[in-house]
């Protein structure tokens, strides 16, 4: 069996068995550095073959018979690392693909690494003039849980194990000067789709909700006067039976002007 071989399995199995929130940058330089190995002793042992067939050892010994080889090797590697990116990190489009609004989750908690991951690119999200305008309530107590679910009451949305209510600061947002058009909405809209894509890239569902009632928000989650909350994000694992709904899109003829 050629060493090849053995590695097409290994990845194979990685990449069948890994939940893609497993797919960290470790586990990519560890089946990297596997893979080399295994495609070194494989480029060994067609050598080798290559000897014993023609009879001849000058081809190994020679210097261009070694240039050859290292080029042989580093093109070699180059195709494995791109195959191995593309098969185990998705591509921006495969990622938009991949998520939907989740409404319907299991009780499992959300890790701390996979919260941690999906804050700090929230945190690196684009705000207008770099104001970042923003907070965001972590909503993970049962008491908090309950209230926010009567602002919002339905019954696929009480399945999440928890959720983000993503906030504007009205005084810290920047405001065009020419036409006054405040642009807070904007910069967090951007943030909370940060925390969906971030989520979908973990593995984890999430919906956003607009269509929530501010009044009991407001009276149950208190904040000072300048904060007015922009969306809630439940989030957590996707049920089983969770509906997907087919993605509805316009066709890009309706939605894309050129001039
Ligand atoms: C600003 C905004 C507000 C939304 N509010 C709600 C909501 O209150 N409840 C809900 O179930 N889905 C809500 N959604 C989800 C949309 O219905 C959903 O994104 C859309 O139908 C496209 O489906 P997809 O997200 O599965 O691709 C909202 C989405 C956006 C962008």
């Amino acid at each position: 069996m050629r060493w090849s071989g053995v590695f097409e399995s290994f990845t194979c199995c990685v990449c069948a068995h890994s939940a893609p929130a497993k797919h960290s940058a470790i586990a990519h330089d560890v089946v990297f550095l596997i893979g080399c190995v295994f495609h070194r002793k494989d480029s060994e042992k067609r050598e080798n073959d290559v000897q014993a067939s023609a009879q001849k050892n000058t081809y190994a010994s020679t210097d261009a018979g070694t240039l050859k080889n290292f080029v042989y090797l580093c093109e070699t590697i180059y195709a494995i690392k791109t195959k191995i990116t593309k098969t185990i990190y998705m591509t921006f489009l495969e990622l938009c693909e991949k998520r939907f609004s989740a409404r319907k989750f299991t009780d499992e908690p959300v890790s701390k690494e996979d919260l941690d991951y999906i804050l700090r690119c929230t945190q690196l999200a684009p705000s207008a003039v770099n104001f970042q305008p923003w907070k965001f309530v972590i909503v993970e107590s049962e008491e908090a849980k309950g209230k926010l679910r009567q602002c919002y009451n339905r019954e696929w949305f009480a399945t999440a194990p928890m959720y983000i209510v993503a906030y504007k600061n009205k005084q810290q947002e920047w405001v065009r000067k020419y036409d006054q058009k405040p642009h807070g909405d904007v910069d967090v809209s951007i943030a909370v789709e940060h925390i969906c894509m971030a989520a979908t890239d973990r593995g984890l569902g999430t919906c956003w909700v607009c269509a929530y009632k501010p009044e009991p928000l407001a009276e149950l989650f208190p904040q000072s006067e300048e904060w007015e909350a922009v969306a809630i994000v439940p989030i957590g694992h996707i049920a089983e039976d969770c509906p997907v709904g087919e993605k509805k899109r316009k066709d890009l003829s309706e939605i894309v002007e050129r001039v």
